[in-house]
């Protein structure tokens, strides 16, 4: 039976979303065939079609990295899933374990391979990830890119231990699964957010403590406050360089730092003399994560009986207005098409 698929012209901006009928493909020997039943936004979606993305989509790809279906076929050569299985798919076709290669982020669902946000998703095997049954299909759609890039930073290289501090800045989804995945570590979780009402939502999925910049533009003080003066010993900067020199002064001696967002800043010069202060923590940044970091937070929200956060779903008739809602609304969790 044919389908519906979207296809980005990166060419034409925002206006570049349009939907086609999508021929049934058939699985290769090694490929498993799905039909989707939701799918979810990140902000390299919106880069993407924009064309502000460091891989640049192919034209006429379908997009969407993240979204989760049924497995109707697959190919003769397939073990890893079967049909009736509900999965959905690594945010890199080729990382599978071990350290990430700069060659592993050059494939990719819905840039250069095409993603989710159509009736059938084609995938190959290796990729394939069988999600959490407790999760909705909306829920189970949200995974891939946030979910897996909040778990990465938190238990790689050096894990998070029950009782320690993670500060987490900003509130978008990477955070909103950061603060999650830390409370689900057993962690004391701190937050930097924006606005009061942001807060107070950051309080009911586990923050201890919530930091409002705008009451309070020295959060890295207030962080220190609520440490003994100590600092945080892991922090998710997922805002990138206008809060990165916070952070590091909000970090412990040895702490722990992931610069996940992508925000330009201010250079830092020669003049800001010594950006680490007294401290030793390390700085790094990471690129989502392999399939092994993927099962291994499935297994945990899967335990806890975690819930990812969704701002809105929207029915897949209506994907340019996610895509609107998604980059103009500010919303606090994920923005999900489901297809039916
Ligand atoms: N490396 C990776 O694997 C990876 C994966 C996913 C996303 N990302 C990147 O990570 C970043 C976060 O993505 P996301 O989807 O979670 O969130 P997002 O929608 O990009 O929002 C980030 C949050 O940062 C805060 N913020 C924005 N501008 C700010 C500023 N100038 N100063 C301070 N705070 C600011 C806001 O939270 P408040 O209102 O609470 O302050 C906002 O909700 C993006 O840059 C994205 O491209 C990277």
């Amino acid at each position: 039976m044919n389908g519906l698929a979207y296809h980005l012209d990166p060419s034409r901006g925002r206006l570049g979303l349009e939907a086609s009928d999508q021929e049934r493909p058939e699985p290769g020997p090694h490929q498993v065939l799905v039909e989707v039943r939701a799918a979810s936004l990140n902000r390299r979606d919106l880069m993407l079609m924009d064309g502000h993305y460091p891989l640049p989509a192919t034209p006429g790809v379908i997009p969407l990295s993240d979204g989760v279906g049924v497995v109707i076929a697959v190919g003769e050569k397939v073990t890893r899933a079967a049909p009736g299985d509900r999965v959905t798919a690594t945010y890199f076709l080729r990382w599978v374990d071990g350290p990430q290669r700069l060659a592993h982020a050059a494939e990719q669902y819905g840039a250069n391979h095409h993603g989710m946000l159509a009736t059938y998703a084609l995938l190959e095997e290796d990729p394939v990830v069988h999600v959490p049954e407790h999760l909705t299909d909306a829920e189970a759609a949200t995974l891939t890119c946030a979910g897996v890039v909040a778990w990465a930073a938190l238990t790689t290289p050096v894990p998070v231990r029950p009782g320690q501090t993670v500060l987490t800045v900003g509130s978008g989804t990477v955070a909103l699964f950061a603060v999650q995945h830390a409370v689900m570590l057993g962690a004391r979780v701190i937050s930097v957010t924006s606005t009061r009402e942001k807060a107070e939502r950051l309080r009911e999925l586990g923050a201890g403590e919530v930091i409002v910049r705008a009451d309070t533009p020295d959060w890295e003080q207030e962080v220190a406050r609520h440490t003994a003066g100590d600092g945080a010993d892991h922090i998710i900067d997922t805002v990138g360089m206008p809060t990165l020199p916070k952070s590091v002064a909000a970090g412990a001696y040895n702490a722990q730092l992931t610069l996940i967002g992508a925000l330009p800043g201010p250079e830092l010069t020669a003049g800001d003399g010594n950006p680490f202060g007294s401290s030793y923590l390390s700085i790094r940044r990471i690129a989502v994560g392999s399939r092994t970091h993927f099962e291994a937070m499935n297994q945990a929200i899967t335990e806890h009986r975690l819930r990812p956060v969704i701002d809105r779903t929207f029915p897949f008739e209506q994907a340019a207005a996610a895509y609107r809602y998604f980059s103009d609304g500010d919303p606090f969790g994920k923005v999900v098409i489901t297809m039916s």
